[in-house]
């Protein structure tokens, strides 16, 4: 919940992008921001303010002139509680009124009034976009400090292409965390890389070999070390979850792609394998799909997958100060795990039961054992994943701290 008690005031103007900040509304509360909505009369067109202030469950702000809003809050509050101001989407014609000092509704009121931060999210049709009136607005706005997210290229309900479109909105959440959030914290200036989920590796086009795991510990881990600072890779196999907030995501979907995905974010101090990565693919995965009508099942020929844990531990210029393994057993947890990090050569490793009866993979909990380089083994009440990741991060934080 790195937003906590952040409290933004989120403009919703006119355009089809408007549907996009029902999800921004949501994926903001989900870290913790209070959120309050101005809706434009052209915003209304587009998304209702019944959605919006069921999302935000705060009253929604529409008319500069309406006495029980006034009486309530009037416009000049409703600017200056808030921690930041953003505008998504920001029609061309709110940029123009912004950047001409206007105050003729309440969104723009209440921009002229307040003296917090603003940022802006653009989405409009490409040659909007690229007329030299909003580029003009635009140029006003940035050295007045107004922060600019995008647009970026893409397809437009229109049917035309290039800028123009509304950032993603999670690109959007994080430029406001990185905007409300200022980098600090016990891990901040060290680089970690968190590897999370389970890897696919195809058999065909079509079909491919997992595992079971949910990616749960690993993303709460990356959110942990980038709550504490840490400048945060995720190298995440396939999963349904959410990014975590400030951590720069690196999506990948077998073995080799993550093995590569964490040379490239290399060099890191810290480096934590999570991802229940297969141990095998298929040798040769078939360029087509395969035909039901074959003559008989095919056989599958399977090739050893790099370990990544062991390459990154491997003794090297660019081998990050911890590495952190974890050790899925479903018998002699904390044995299997001590030859597993001898072996490894990692600095710590966590062993985790994950037999059926533990209902580890998928679950919100964890039952951990922390095993150091000394044999040293920590064991850890049953707690929920975010939980164990607070808890190691903060063991991470204080190594740091006695071999500085
Ligand atoms: N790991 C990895 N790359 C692999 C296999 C495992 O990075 N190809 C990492 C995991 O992320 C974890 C650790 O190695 O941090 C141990 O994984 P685990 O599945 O418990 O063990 P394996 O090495 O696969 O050994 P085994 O299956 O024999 O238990």
């Amino acid at each position: 919940m790195v937003l906590q008690g952040r409290r933004i005031l989120l403009i919703i103007s006119g355009g089809i992008a408007a549907f996009k900040s029902l999800d921004l509304i949501r994926r903001l509360r989900e870290q913790g921001a209070l959120v309050r909505c101005v809706l434009t009369k052209g915003g209304a067109k587009f998304v209702t303010p019944l959605s919006v202030s069921a999302l935000s469950e705060e009253k929604v702000y529409q008319d500069i002139f309406s006495l029980t809003d006034e009486a309530e809050m009037g416009h000049i509050n409703l600017s200056r509680e808030a921690d930041l101001l953003v505008v998504a989407p920001a029609s061309a014609d709110i940029l123009a009124r912004m950047a001409n000092g206007l105050a003729s509704d309440l969104a723009t009121t209440a921009l002229l009034a307040t003296n917090k931060p603003v940022m802006v999210a653009p989405a409009m049709n490409v040659r909007m976009w690229e007329h030299a009136a909003t580029q003009a607005n635009i140029d006003i706005l940035r050295s007045r400090g107004v922060a600019c997210i995008g647009p970026v290229e893409g397809n437009m309900a229109c049917s035309e292409y290039g800028y123009g479109r509304m950032s993603e909105v999670e690109d959007i959440v994080d430029a406001i965390t990185k905007h409300l959030v200022p980098v600090s914290g016990p891990l901040a200036g060290r680089r970690a890389i968190v590897t999370s989920g389970p890897t696919h590796e195809a058999i065909d086009p079509v079909r491919y070999i997992a595992n079971r795991s949910s990616g749960k510990q690993g993303h709460a881990i990356a959110a942990a070390l980038a709550r504490n600072g840490a400048d945060t890779v995720l190298v995440s196999g396939p999963t349904t979850l959410p990014d975590p907030i400030g951590v720069t995501m690196v999506k990948v979907e077998s073995a080799c792609d993550m093995l590569a995905a964490c040379e490239k974010a290399l060099p890191a101090e810290i480096a934590v394998c999570v991802a229940a990565v297969a141990d095998w693919r298929v040798a040769d995965a078939a360029a087509q799909k395969l035909k039901m009508s074959l003559s008989a099942p095919p056989p599958l020929e399977l090739a050893e997958n790099p370990d990544i844990l062991r390459i990154l531990a491997k003794a090297s210029n660019k081998r990050p100060v911890l590495v952190v393994g974890f050790a899925a057993e479903t018998e002699n947890i904390v044995a299997n795990a001590q030859a597993k990090r001898k072996n490894k050569n990692t600095d710590w490793i966590i062993a985790n039961d994950v037999s059926p009866k533990t209902g580890t993979f998928g679950s919100n909990t964890n039952t951990i054992h922390l095993v150091n380089r000394a044999g040293t083994v920590e064991s850890w009440p049953t707690m929920t994943k975010d939980e164990v990741a607070e808890r190691l991060v903060s063991r991470m934080s204080s190594h740091f701290c006695n071999i500085k």
